[in-house]
Protein backbone atom coordinates (compact mmCIF):
# COMPACT_ATOMS: atom_id res chain seq x y z
CA UNK A 1 0.00 0.00 0.00
CA UNK A 2 1.38 3.48 -1.00
CA UNK A 3 0.52 6.36 1.71
CA UNK A 4 1.14 9.72 1.51
CA UNK A 5 0.48 11.43 5.19
CA UNK A 6 0.32 15.48 4.55
CA UNK A 7 0.86 18.19 7.28
CA UNK A 8 3.52 15.21 8.61
CA UNK A 9 4.97 17.68 10.97
CA UNK A 10 2.30 18.50 13.14
CA UNK A 11 1.28 16.23 16.35
CA UNK A 12 -0.53 14.21 14.85
CA UNK A 13 1.05 13.78 11.34
CA UNK A 14 4.29 12.62 13.77
CA UNK A 15 2.45 9.82 14.94
CA UNK A 16 0.70 8.99 11.89
CA UNK A 17 4.53 8.59 9.79
CA UNK A 18 5.53 6.64 13.52
CA UNK A 19 2.93 4.41 12.78
CA UNK A 20 3.08 3.85 9.07
CA UNK A 21 6.68 3.30 9.54
CA UNK A 22 6.27 0.71 11.71
CA UNK A 23 4.43 -1.60 8.96
CA UNK A 24 7.68 -0.78 6.55
CA UNK A 25 6.64 -4.48 4.78
CA UNK A 26 3.04 -3.52 3.81
CA UNK A 27 3.21 0.39 3.54
CA UNK A 28 5.73 2.34 1.33
CA UNK A 29 5.57 5.48 2.65
CA UNK A 30 5.80 9.51 1.37
CA UNK A 31 5.57 12.39 3.53
CA UNK A 32 4.76 16.24 3.11
CA UNK A 33 5.59 18.91 5.81
CA UNK A 34 3.74 22.05 5.68
CA UNK A 35 6.68 23.59 3.54
CA UNK A 36 6.96 20.44 0.92
CA UNK A 37 3.53 20.73 0.36
CA UNK A 38 0.59 23.59 0.71
CA UNK A 39 -2.68 21.89 0.63
CA UNK A 40 -4.41 25.33 -0.19
CA UNK A 41 -2.30 25.27 -3.52
CA UNK A 42 -4.52 23.06 -5.84
CA UNK A 43 -2.00 22.59 -8.48
CA UNK A 44 0.63 21.76 -5.82
CA UNK A 45 -1.69 19.35 -4.68
CA UNK A 46 -2.05 17.71 -7.88
CA UNK A 47 1.57 17.82 -8.89
CA UNK A 48 2.53 15.51 -6.06
CA UNK A 49 0.09 13.10 -5.61
CA UNK A 50 0.21 12.30 -9.41
CA UNK A 51 4.05 11.96 -8.86
CA UNK A 52 3.57 9.68 -5.64
CA UNK A 53 0.43 7.75 -6.84
CA UNK A 54 -0.48 7.04 -2.97
CA UNK A 55 -3.49 4.41 -2.41
CA UNK A 56 -4.15 6.29 0.91
CA UNK A 57 -3.99 9.91 1.72
CA UNK A 58 -4.12 11.06 5.39
CA UNK A 59 -4.32 14.20 5.49
CA UNK A 60 -2.92 15.62 9.36
CA UNK A 61 -2.43 19.24 8.06
CA UNK A 62 -4.72 22.37 9.16
CA UNK A 63 -5.26 25.09 11.05
CA UNK A 64 -5.32 24.41 14.25
CA UNK A 65 -4.88 27.81 16.59
CA UNK A 66 -8.94 28.27 16.87
CA UNK A 67 -8.17 31.96 17.85
CA UNK A 68 -6.05 32.57 15.06
CA UNK A 69 -9.08 31.49 12.85
CA UNK A 70 -11.30 33.93 14.38
CA UNK A 71 -8.88 36.21 12.86
CA UNK A 72 -7.79 35.11 9.62
CA UNK A 73 -11.15 33.12 8.59
CA UNK A 74 -10.29 33.37 4.73
CA UNK A 75 -6.94 31.69 5.62
CA UNK A 76 -8.80 29.17 7.85
CA UNK A 77 -10.85 28.41 4.91
CA UNK A 78 -8.38 27.65 2.61
CA UNK A 79 -6.61 25.13 4.42
CA UNK A 80 -9.33 23.52 6.54
CA UNK A 81 -11.98 23.21 3.37
CA UNK A 82 -10.60 23.85 0.68
CA UNK A 83 -7.54 22.10 0.85
CA UNK A 84 -9.52 18.99 2.00
CA UNK A 85 -11.64 19.90 -1.51
CA UNK A 86 -8.07 19.54 -3.78
CA UNK A 87 -7.09 16.68 -2.43
CA UNK A 88 -10.06 14.82 -2.70
CA UNK A 89 -10.24 15.81 -6.36
CA UNK A 90 -6.78 14.50 -7.42
CA UNK A 91 -7.44 11.96 -5.30
CA UNK A 92 -10.50 10.74 -7.37
CA UNK A 93 -8.77 11.02 -10.18
CA UNK A 94 -5.94 8.65 -8.96
CA UNK A 95 -8.66 6.02 -7.11
CA UNK A 96 -7.00 7.09 -3.87
CA UNK A 97 -8.49 7.14 -0.82
CA UNK A 98 -8.42 10.31 1.99
CA UNK A 99 -8.53 9.60 5.50
CA UNK A 100 -8.88 13.28 7.15
CA UNK A 101 -9.49 14.75 10.79
CA UNK A 102 -12.31 16.60 12.07
CA UNK A 103 -13.19 18.19 15.29
CA UNK A 104 -15.79 18.32 18.25
CA UNK A 105 -15.90 21.84 17.11
CA UNK A 106 -18.10 21.28 14.91
CA UNK A 107 -20.97 21.00 17.56
CA UNK A 108 -22.18 23.98 19.71
CA UNK A 109 -21.65 21.79 22.48
CA UNK A 110 -25.30 22.64 24.03
CA UNK A 111 -26.13 18.86 24.02
CA UNK A 112 -26.26 17.57 27.72
CA UNK A 113 -25.65 13.33 26.39
CA UNK A 114 -22.76 12.94 24.29
CA UNK A 115 -22.97 13.38 20.11
CA UNK A 116 -23.59 10.95 17.87
CA UNK A 117 -22.09 10.81 14.18
CA UNK A 118 -25.65 11.62 13.08
CA UNK A 119 -26.19 15.19 15.28
CA UNK A 120 -27.07 17.33 13.81
CA UNK A 121 -23.14 19.94 13.51
CA UNK A 122 -23.63 23.47 14.28
CA UNK A 123 -19.86 25.17 14.94
CA UNK A 124 -19.90 28.29 17.33
CA UNK A 125 -16.47 29.47 15.87
CA UNK A 126 -14.71 29.85 12.32
CA UNK A 127 -12.62 26.84 13.02
CA UNK A 128 -14.99 25.00 13.74
CA UNK A 129 -17.65 25.96 10.48
CA UNK A 130 -14.15 25.51 8.27
CA UNK A 131 -13.47 22.25 9.89
CA UNK A 132 -17.48 21.45 8.90
CA UNK A 133 -16.84 22.31 5.30
CA UNK A 134 -14.23 20.50 5.31
CA UNK A 135 -15.90 17.09 5.69
CA UNK A 136 -18.56 18.17 3.37
CA UNK A 137 -15.98 17.72 0.92
CA UNK A 138 -15.06 13.78 1.44
CA UNK A 139 -16.35 10.91 -0.81
CA UNK A 140 -18.25 8.46 1.30
CA UNK A 141 -15.54 6.04 0.33
CA UNK A 142 -13.32 8.30 2.15
CA UNK A 143 -12.55 8.21 6.41
CA UNK A 144 -13.71 11.07 7.98
CA UNK A 145 -12.42 10.85 11.88
CA UNK A 146 -13.67 13.49 13.94
CA UNK A 147 -11.85 13.55 17.41
CA UNK A 148 -11.12 16.04 20.20
CA UNK A 149 -8.70 16.93 22.85
CA UNK A 150 -5.60 15.58 21.22
CA UNK A 151 -2.38 15.73 23.09
CA UNK A 152 0.91 13.91 22.53
CA UNK A 153 4.58 13.58 22.68
CA UNK A 154 4.88 16.20 19.87
CA UNK A 155 4.37 19.73 19.60
CA UNK A 156 2.40 21.87 21.85
CA UNK A 157 -0.34 21.06 24.24
CA UNK A 158 -2.11 21.39 27.80
CA UNK A 159 -0.33 18.09 28.95
CA UNK A 160 2.49 19.84 27.66
CA UNK A 161 1.49 23.33 29.78
CA UNK A 162 0.82 21.62 32.75
CA UNK A 163 4.46 20.04 32.71
CA UNK A 164 6.38 23.29 32.12
CA UNK A 165 3.89 24.68 34.49
CA UNK A 166 4.70 22.08 37.66
CA UNK A 167 8.11 22.40 37.01
CA UNK A 168 8.61 26.41 37.50
CA UNK A 169 6.39 26.04 40.13
CA UNK A 170 3.38 28.22 38.69
CA UNK A 171 -0.40 28.27 39.35
CA UNK A 172 -2.26 26.01 37.72
CA UNK A 173 -6.20 27.13 36.90
CA UNK A 174 -7.72 25.40 34.93
CA UNK A 175 -11.63 25.49 33.94
CA UNK A 176 -14.11 22.96 35.32
CA UNK A 177 -17.26 23.62 33.26
CA UNK A 178 -15.89 22.31 29.70
CA UNK A 179 -16.54 18.80 28.76
CA UNK A 180 -14.76 16.55 26.31
CA UNK A 181 -12.43 13.50 25.57
CA UNK A 182 -9.11 13.56 25.72
CA UNK A 183 -7.35 11.97 22.70
CA UNK A 184 -3.71 10.82 22.43
CA UNK A 185 -2.50 11.33 19.22
CA UNK A 186 -0.83 7.86 19.05
CA UNK A 187 -3.57 6.02 19.69
CA UNK A 188 -5.95 7.85 17.02
CA UNK A 189 -2.62 7.67 14.52
CA UNK A 190 -2.79 3.65 15.45
CA UNK A 191 -6.49 3.45 15.36
CA UNK A 192 -7.15 5.25 11.61
CA UNK A 193 -4.07 2.76 9.81
CA UNK A 194 -5.98 -0.19 11.35
CA UNK A 195 -9.43 0.94 10.30
CA UNK A 196 -7.75 1.60 6.82
CA UNK A 197 -6.52 -2.03 6.93
CA UNK A 198 -10.20 -2.97 7.57
CA UNK A 199 -11.84 -1.02 4.92
CA UNK A 200 -13.84 0.96 6.78
CA UNK A 201 -14.84 4.36 5.16
CA UNK A 202 -17.22 7.11 6.39
CA UNK A 203 -18.07 9.53 9.07
CA UNK A 204 -16.70 7.65 12.93
CA UNK A 205 -15.94 9.45 16.54
CA UNK A 206 -12.47 8.39 17.83
CA UNK A 207 -12.27 9.80 21.05
CA UNK A 208 -10.14 8.51 24.14
CA UNK A 209 -13.14 6.52 26.02
CA UNK A 210 -14.74 8.64 28.83
CA UNK A 211 -15.00 12.26 29.51
CA UNK A 212 -14.21 15.09 31.80
CA UNK A 213 -13.22 18.84 31.75
CA UNK A 214 -9.82 20.24 31.85
CA UNK A 215 -9.44 20.84 35.51
CA UNK A 216 -9.80 16.90 35.86
CA UNK A 217 -7.40 16.35 33.25
CA UNK A 218 -4.92 18.51 35.10
CA UNK A 219 -5.68 16.90 38.34
CA UNK A 220 -5.39 13.34 36.85
CA UNK A 221 -1.67 15.08 35.72
CA UNK A 222 -0.61 16.36 38.71
CA UNK A 223 -1.70 13.11 40.69
CA UNK A 224 0.58 11.04 38.52
CA UNK A 225 3.79 13.45 38.36
CA UNK A 226 3.68 15.66 41.37
CA UNK A 227 1.53 14.16 44.17
CA UNK A 228 0.42 16.19 46.78
CA UNK A 229 3.15 18.77 45.66
CA UNK A 230 0.98 21.17 43.54
CA UNK A 231 -2.78 22.10 44.00
CA UNK A 232 -4.96 22.74 41.23
CA UNK A 233 -7.61 25.43 41.04
CA UNK A 234 -11.20 24.79 39.43
CA UNK A 235 -12.11 27.76 37.88
CA UNK A 236 -15.12 28.53 35.45
CA UNK A 237 -14.77 30.00 31.58
CA UNK A 238 -16.01 33.03 32.97
CA UNK A 239 -12.71 33.58 34.60
CA UNK A 240 -10.35 32.94 31.80
CA UNK A 241 -9.05 36.32 29.92
CA UNK A 242 -11.77 38.24 27.60
CA UNK A 243 -8.89 38.30 24.86
CA UNK A 244 -9.86 34.78 24.06
CA UNK A 245 -11.70 34.87 20.65
CA UNK A 246 -13.34 32.06 19.48
CA UNK A 247 -16.34 30.48 21.72
CA UNK A 248 -15.83 27.10 22.58
CA UNK A 249 -18.00 24.00 23.29
CA UNK A 250 -19.07 23.44 26.52
CA UNK A 251 -19.83 19.83 26.28
CA UNK A 252 -17.93 18.33 23.27
CA UNK A 253 -17.95 14.90 24.33
CA UNK A 254 -18.15 12.33 21.54
CA UNK A 255 -20.24 9.16 21.36
CA UNK A 256 -18.10 6.96 19.28
CA UNK A 257 -20.95 5.08 18.01
CA UNK A 258 -20.28 3.79 14.67
CA UNK A 259 -16.80 2.68 15.96
CA UNK A 260 -17.62 0.57 18.43
CA UNK A 261 -20.07 -0.90 15.84
CA UNK A 262 -17.85 -1.48 12.98
CA UNK A 263 -15.29 -4.78 14.69
CA UNK A 264 -12.57 -2.55 16.01
CA UNK A 265 -12.33 -2.00 19.60
CA UNK A 266 -12.78 2.09 20.53
CA UNK A 267 -9.67 3.97 21.85
CA UNK A 268 -8.22 3.42 25.79
CA UNK A 269 -9.76 4.77 28.22
CA UNK A 270 -8.19 8.44 28.28
CA UNK A 271 -6.57 8.03 31.68
CA UNK A 272 -4.95 4.74 30.96
CA UNK A 273 -3.76 6.60 27.94
CA UNK A 274 -2.76 9.58 30.03
CA UNK A 275 -0.86 7.48 32.49
CA UNK A 276 0.94 5.98 29.45
CA UNK A 277 1.69 9.74 27.94
CA UNK A 278 3.31 10.83 31.28
CA UNK A 279 5.60 8.09 32.01
CA UNK A 280 6.93 8.80 27.61
CA UNK A 281 7.34 11.92 28.47
CA UNK A 282 8.56 12.05 31.99
CA UNK A 283 11.44 9.80 31.46
N1 LIG B 1 -5.30 19.37 18.50
C1 LIG B 1 -6.54 19.11 18.86
O1 LIG B 1 -6.90 19.23 20.04
C2 LIG B 1 -7.53 18.62 17.84
C3 LIG B 1 -8.86 18.38 18.26
C4 LIG B 1 -9.78 17.93 17.33
C5 LIG B 1 -9.40 17.72 16.02
N2 LIG B 1 -8.12 17.98 15.63
C6 LIG B 1 -7.78 17.78 14.22
O2 LIG B 1 -6.74 16.83 14.14
C7 LIG B 1 -5.90 17.10 13.03
C8 LIG B 1 -4.45 17.17 13.46
O3 LIG B 1 -4.28 18.21 14.41
P1 LIG B 1 -2.91 18.43 15.21
O4 LIG B 1 -3.26 18.52 16.64
O5 LIG B 1 -1.89 17.44 14.77
O6 LIG B 1 -2.54 19.88 14.70
P2 LIG B 1 -1.13 20.56 14.50
O7 LIG B 1 -0.13 19.99 15.45
O8 LIG B 1 -1.39 22.02 14.50
O9 LIG B 1 -0.71 20.10 13.04
C9 LIG B 1 -1.27 20.63 11.88
C10 LIG B 1 -0.19 20.63 10.81
O10 LIG B 1 -0.76 21.16 9.62
C11 LIG B 1 0.22 21.97 8.99
N3 LIG B 1 -0.39 22.93 8.07
C12 LIG B 1 -1.02 24.09 8.35
N4 LIG B 1 -1.41 24.68 7.21
C13 LIG B 1 -1.02 23.87 6.19
C14 LIG B 1 -1.14 23.93 4.77
N5 LIG B 1 -1.72 24.97 4.16
N6 LIG B 1 -0.64 22.92 4.04
C15 LIG B 1 -0.02 21.87 4.64
N7 LIG B 1 0.14 21.75 5.97
C16 LIG B 1 -0.36 22.75 6.73
C17 LIG B 1 0.93 22.64 10.16
O11 LIG B 1 2.18 23.12 9.73
P3 LIG B 1 2.79 24.49 10.36
O12 LIG B 1 2.93 24.21 11.82
O13 LIG B 1 4.05 24.65 9.61
O14 LIG B 1 1.75 25.54 10.08
C18 LIG B 1 1.03 21.50 11.16
O15 LIG B 1 2.21 20.75 10.96
C19 LIG B 1 -6.44 18.41 12.42
O16 LIG B 1 -7.29 18.11 11.36
C20 LIG B 1 -7.24 19.03 13.56
O17 LIG B 1 -8.27 19.86 13.07
C21 LIG B 1 -7.18 18.42 16.52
Amino acid sequence: MRVLVVGSNGQLGKELVEACSSHAKTISLFTADSKTLDIGDREAVETLVRDLSPDVIFNAAAMTKVDLCEDLPAAAFRVNALGVRNLVQVASKMDAKVVHFSTDYVFDGTSNVPYLEWDEPNPISVYGKSKLAGERELRPTDLCLRTSWVVGRYGNNLIKTVLRLVSQGKELRFVNDQFGSLTVAKDLAEKSLEMVFYGLGGLYHVTGQGSASWFEVVCKVVEEVAPRAVEVQSITSADLPSDRKARRPKNSVLENFALKNSGLSPLPKWEDSLVDLLREIVR
